[in-house]
Parts: C-alpha cells; structure tokens; sequence
C-alpha cells in the first residue's frame, strides 16, 4: 500500500510502499479516503513529544470504508475504565501505532463508527481528534450551559473551532483571540460575537472592555497569557486547558482564583462516551467541520509546513489516494 512515513525525528517524510497491515483479533482494516493532521503530528515530527518511536506512519484522524460502510475512527486507544482520566495502557491512533496517513490501517473494531451522512470524507476525517477534544473539554469538564459566555483562544487551531461550534450550537455566547485579524473575521463570520489579537499587549482589557465576564473559557495556549484569564472570569468560572503551545505559566494570582471560586480543569482528548456523545451532537446540529485545505497526500510536507506556521484556520486534510 502506500503510506506517509516518518523516517526519524526532523527528517522529511516519505510517501512509501509498505506492506499492508494484518489485523490482530478484535482489529479490522479500514480503507483510509482522507485523513487529517494535528498538531501532535508535528511534533512528533519535531521530536516535542513524549516517548517518540519512528519509523512510524503518522496520522491520528481517519474516514474511509470498512464493511461496505463509510465510516470514521475514533483515535483513542485503551482508554481504560476510569472516565475521569485515560489509564497508563492509553495510547493515541498514530504512533506508536502505525496511523492514517496510510491508505490502510488496522484498528479495534470498536473504534470504527459510522461517518455522518451530511459530511464528505475530507470532512469526517477532520472530526475524530480535535472534535472529541473539544467536546470533552467543553462539555464533560466544563459542563457548558446554555447561554452561558465563553471566551476561546488561539481560534486558528483546529480544536478550537471544534470549541467555537459546539458552543454555538448548544447556545452560549462565543469570543475569541488569535494572532490573525482575519481568522478574528473568520470566526465571526462563523458566529462568534468579537475577538482580539492575543499579540497585542492590553488584549485582556480591550476584551474585558467589549465582553464583560466569562462563565467558561478553553484555552491550549498556557503561557503567560493564561495568568490573565481569571480576571477575565466571572465568579464560578470554569477554564478548561488542553494545550500548552507557550509553555509554562507565570504570574498566576492564586487570589482571584480562590475569591471568585474558580475551576481549572486538565482535559486530554476523550473516552469512547465523549466520542460517541460528540458524534451524536455533529449529526443532530448538523455541524460541518471547517477545512482548511486538502493537500493529496505526495504533498505532505508543505501540509506540516503550513501546521508549522499556523498558517491554517480549520483543518489541514490529506486526500489519501
Ligand atoms: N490534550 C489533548 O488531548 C490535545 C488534543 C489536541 C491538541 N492538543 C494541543 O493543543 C494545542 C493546539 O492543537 P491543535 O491541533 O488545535 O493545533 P493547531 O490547529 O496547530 O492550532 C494551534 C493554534 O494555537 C494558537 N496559538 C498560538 N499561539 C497562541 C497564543 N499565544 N495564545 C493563544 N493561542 C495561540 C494559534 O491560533 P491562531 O492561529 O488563531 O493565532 C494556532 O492556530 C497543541 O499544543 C496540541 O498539542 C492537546
């Protein structure tokens, strides 16, 4: 077959033929027709990540065919049975595993669902990963209510938008930032309220100014832009955080989390209830993933590269041929 393959750490990848996969009991093989990248991707491919083995085909997000059925994968593996976190056997689609960047993958049987009827394969492939995040850290962490005020950070990213939608269509109120005027546009033009530009320096106040307090809000950034969100908090306020793209956080007022009683909630990816919950919630509201690009998948590199720069607002998709 052929496949994406990372050689090792910071070498380019390499469309490949390479001998297809055989299933373990339990396993099916699913005929990749898109798949979509994630920051993990990048890096793994960067050598930023824990426990890295390659050769690896990458890949944690997938839709194709498996039993004459379209279908899509959920990328978590052996969850385990504690809901309130992945136990030490949890490992995600796409190294150490072989992944879907690959025009077959063998996966547990029941991490194959049914691709909702209203998206194309290049969108269902964008779903799986950034999707369930999303969803858990929304909804299982931070119990979203209706008409409740969200803020949003970094809406470029994919899990992000996920956030955005998601929150749209149960009916809170949705701000962003980002570092790109026009992704602000972008998302408002999707249904966000307002955004900033996390770039500029009193982007708290300005947001303070123009939104007033915040019920919940779902940050990936970290940094020392994450001290600033408690002030932005209404009292009860939950923040959900699910990356840490700049690293660690100074000036945090231990203060104005006690006194207005605020939650801090840790949340990675998700268990096959969040994924099945998400995928119930996309066919009810019919939410349609937004796709950056499609690259065919002999284009791979300049896909990491545009990842790389965060240069995408939405996801960055591969046609697997
Ligand atoms: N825990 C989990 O389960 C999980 C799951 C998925 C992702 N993650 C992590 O979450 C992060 C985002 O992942 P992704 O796949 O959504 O990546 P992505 O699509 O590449 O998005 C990254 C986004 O981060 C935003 N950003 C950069 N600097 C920022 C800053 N100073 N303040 C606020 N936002 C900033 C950018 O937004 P703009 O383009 O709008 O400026 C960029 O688009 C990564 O660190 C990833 O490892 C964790």
């Amino acid at each position: 077959m052929k496949a994406v393959l990372l050689p090792g750490i910071n070498e380019s990848l390499q469309v490949v033929d390479h001998p297809e996969p055989r299933p373990d009991e339990g396993f099916a093989l699913v005929r990749i027709r898109a798949a979509a990248l994630n920051h993990r991707d990048v890096y793994i491919a960067q050598g930023q990540y824990a426990g890295i083995s390659t050769p690896v085909i990458p890949g944690s997000d997938g839709a194709g065919e498996w039993d004459g059925r379209r279908v899509l994968i959920d990328p978590s593996l052996n969850w385990g049975s504690d809901p309130r976190a992945q136990g030490a056997q949890y490992r995600i689609l796409g190294m150490p595993d072989n992944g879907t960047f690959a025009q077959w993958v063998s996966v547990p049987v029941e991490n194959i669902h049914d691709c909702p009827a209203h998206l194309s394969f290049e969108q269902a492939a964008a779903l799986p990963l950034a999707g369930v995040t999303a969803w858990r850290a929304l909804f299982t962490r931070c119990n979203l209510q209706k008409g409740e005020k969200v803020f949003i950070t970094g809406i470029g990213g994919g899990v992000a938008l996920f956030a955005m939608q998601f929150a749209l269509a149960a009916g809170a109120e949705v701000y962003v930032s980002s570092g790109s005027a026009e992704k602000i546009a972008k998302a408002t033009a999707l249904g966000a309220t307002a955004g900033v530009n996390y770039r500029e320096e009193n982007w708290d106040k300005t947001l303070r100014s123009m939104a007033g307090g915040f019920d919940v809000v779902i940050d990936s950034a970290g940094g020392d832009g994450f001290a600033k969100l408690p002030a932005l908090c209404n009292s009860g306020a939950r923040i959900g955080i699910y990356g840490g793209t700049m690293g660690k956080v100074n000036g945090l007022s231990p203060q104005i989390l006690f006194w207005k009683q605020i939650s801090i909630h840790g949340s990675t990816m998700g268990n096959a209830a969040d994924f099945a919950a998400m995928l119930q919630f996309v066919n009810q509201h019919r939410i349609i993933p937004v796709i950056d690009r499609v690259f065919e998948m002999e284009a791979v590199n300049d896909a990491y590269a545009r990842m790389h720069h965060s240069e995408q607002f939405g996801k960055i998709v591969l046609r697997i041929s």
